[in-house]
């Protein structure tokens, strides 16, 4: 693909996106969000048992994200919304009025070789967008069953300006598809640090966003 058409693809995604996020978020709105939902049975059984909040889940495939709004529609829950998107991208174009309070990643792809680490999920730049649009209590809820990816996820949080983990009590257990597999595994609860309240809250992201100048 030419870099022009693949320009105007992320174009014509982003339109679409933001065009289906609109009705949710025509009013100012805090939400739960889920990055990598999958089929969407965490984020239903999350969305059952807390009915006053919005949950947004985001997967990038479609097959998954059309099993999970069924899943929504059984359960007939209208605090719940399924996107496929890429969650950099979904960040990208959130209004912005809309403001996460909370952020599960639960089992994400863990890309164990050296080469394909840069398709993590969990990077400084990604942290630094999360900071950007999230509440200024917000909340981020990580786990896997890969060890070295925990390993450095703690060491990334640890020296991140902008997220710091804290000991806290994992807020809802249900378990993912993913989570039924493993034999073990390992969970991150991570705050907004007070610097981040100064730097984003209030502020329109682009005029605040720091990735440029961090290294992760
Ligand atoms: C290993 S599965 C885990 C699914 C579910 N969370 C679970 O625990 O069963 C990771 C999911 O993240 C999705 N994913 C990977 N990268 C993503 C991204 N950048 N944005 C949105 N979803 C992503 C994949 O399509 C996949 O469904």
């Amino acid at each position: 693909m030419s870099l022009e058409a693949y320009i105007a693809l992320l174009e014509n995604r982003r339109a679409k996106l933001r065009s289906e996020l609109e009705p949710i978020f025509s009013q100012p709105a805090e939400f739960v969000c889920e990055i990598g939902c999958g089929h969407g049975h965490f984020l239903t059984a999350y969305a059952a048992a807390h009915r006053r909040q919005v949950c947004v889940g985001l997967d990038l495939v479609g097959e998954r994200v059309a099993r999970a709004r069924r899943k929504r529609e059984r359960a007939a829950l209208d605090n719940l919304h399924f996107f496929q998107a890429e969650a950099r991208l979904f960040l990208e174009v959130l209004p912005a009025s809309a403001r996460i309070s909370t952020v599960f990643i639960l089992f994400p792809d863990p890309w164990p070789k050296l080469r394909h680490r840069k398709h993590r999920i969990v990077q400084a730049l990604f942290l630094d967008m999360l900071a950007a649009r999230s509440t200024p209590d917000c909340r981020l809820y990580f786990r896997t069953d890969y060890r070295p990816y925990y390993q450095e996820s703690c060491a990334l949080f640890q020296r991140h300006p902008y997220w710091s983990m804290i000991e806290e009590a994992w807020p809802f257990e249900y378990e993912t598809v993913f989570q039924q597999r493993a034999g073990s595994f390992f969970s991150i609860v991570a705050a907004l640090q007070a610097r981040a309240r100064d730097t984003f809250f209030g502020c329109p992201m682009p005029l605040c966003l720091s990735a440029g100048n961090f290294e992760g």
